[in-house]
């Protein structure tokens, strides 16, 4: 055999192990394997991939082919860290400055008895993503001159406190004033933050229809958010308390959501980045009624969130938007971290919305 076969045997071997490789987990990821399984193979394509690009200046062809995959790589790059942009890991302790604890100690002031800290996860995944808790003056870069919506209930108004306080800082003096009309019962609320020139609206919106109906408006007046974060749930459940109705409901909105999308694509506008604020975990237990302690039953709240899978709405399930992923973020953080069962801690809104910063760094291909 001459040195020329042999090195175009060790080429075209380079090249099929490279196919074989890149293949093998796409193929897997359709047969709905184990996130275990789908993460080694992960692990297999890019230890490979290397492999590859160590050989690529010796093999001409497999160079051609690295090109092309490198640009896969990139996306797989972001959807990864998309994907990992909610895995937060919570530390609660008890409140240090509490010493002599009060065992009578009312529910309302039972938020102060425990300190609750976060992070990312941390694993090799996890770092390579670079994910980061945002200052004042990061985010404010970040959001200059956009138009940001958060529509939704009492949960979506606790996001919209929390990214105020980021941007204006908890000092500000209209921090006061925002609490105040920001927490008027059933109203919109709006500001323009001069500094940064960003204009913010929260939509009192507690039903999915309402939601609907605002992007409609848009839709109406061909003007679009830069970016939007929405959510309902909890008052249909309490309301309605009809999940295969709720799942009506989100189906329309996606079906809006996606006629919206190529509409602003096409008039070459920015397309908004939009995101869902899901629901959190309800603690039966915990509830301040009667009535929602029957009405949102682990049962019902089960059904709900089954109803949001199978709406296809979010990008894990192939739809337009991204999770902010209350749910695990209140389980993981506990019932130490709410008083009624329902509403949490600020501490959960406030790393929602790092949550929503860092994606939007990701989605972006900004880096700070
Ligand atoms: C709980 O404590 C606060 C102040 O510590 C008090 O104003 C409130 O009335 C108490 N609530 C109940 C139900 O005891
Ligand atoms: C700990 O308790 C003190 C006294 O009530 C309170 O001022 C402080 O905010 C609490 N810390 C946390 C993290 O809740
Ligand atoms: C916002 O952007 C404008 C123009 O792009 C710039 O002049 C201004 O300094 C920016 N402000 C902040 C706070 O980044
Ligand atoms: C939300 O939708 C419900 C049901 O259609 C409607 O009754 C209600 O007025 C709407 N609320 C807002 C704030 O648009
Ligand atoms: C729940 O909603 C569905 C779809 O809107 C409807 O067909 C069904 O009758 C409702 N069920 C009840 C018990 O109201």
């Amino acid at each position: 055999m001459t040195l020329m076969t042999m090195l175009g045997a060790v080429q075209l071997g380079a090249a099929a192990a490279c196919v074989v490789v890149v293949l093998i987990p796409m193929v897997m990821a359709g047969w709905h394997l184990s996130r275990n399984r789908i993460l080694l193979y992960c692990g297999v394509f890019f230890i490979t991939l290397a492999v590859c690009l160590h050989l690529t200046p010796y093999f001409p062809s497999v160079s051609d082919f690295v090109t092309s995959v490198s640009s896969v790589v990139v996306f797989d790059h972001r959807s990864t860290c998309i994907n990992l942009v909610n895995d937060i890991a919570w530390e609660v302790k008890p409140n240090v400055s509490l010493h002599h604890f009060n065992p009578t100690h009312n529910v309302s002031s039972s938020l102060n008895l425990y300190e609750k800290r976060w992070d990312w996860s941390k694993s090799p995944k996890h770092d390579a993503c670079d994910f980061q808790k945002l200052s004042k003056s990061d985010a404010s870069d970040l959001l200059n001159g956009s138009w940001v919506v958060v529509a939704g209930d009492s949960q979506a108004r606790f996001f919209t406190l929390s990214l105020l306080n980021l941007i204006l800082g908890p000092q500000a003096k209209r921090m006061g004033s925002v609490r105040a009309d920001l927490f008027k019962r059933h109203s919109d609320y709006s500001i323009l933050v001069h500094e940064i020139g960003m204009k913010l609206d929260f939509v009192w919106a507690p039903y999915v229809v309402n939601l609907t109906n605002s992007m409609m408006g848009f839709k109406t007046k061909k003007s679009y958010p830069d970016v939007m974060v929405m959510g309902a749930g909890l008052w249909h459940m309490l309301h309605v308390n009809n999940a295969s109705n709720y799942d009506f409901a989100l189906r329309m909105l996606k079906s809006s959501v996606v006629s919206l999308l190529p509409l602003t694509a096409s008039a070459s506008i920015k397309s908004p980045h939009l995101f869902w604020l899901g629901m959190p975990m309800l603690i039966n237990g915990m509830l301040n009624t009667q009535e929602k302690r029957e009405k949102m039953s682990d049962r019902i709240w089960h059904a709900y969130d089954r109803a949001l899978g199978d709406s296809r709405l979010l990008r894990q399930t192939g739809g337009p938007l991204v999770l902010l992923d209350i749910q695990s973020m209140t389980w993981n953080c506990g019932p130490r971290c709410t008083s009624d069962g329902m509403h949490y801690d600020l501490v959960i809104y406030e790393a929602t919305v790092q949550v929503m910063l860092n994606a939007l760094l990701i989605e972006s291909h900004q880096s700070l």
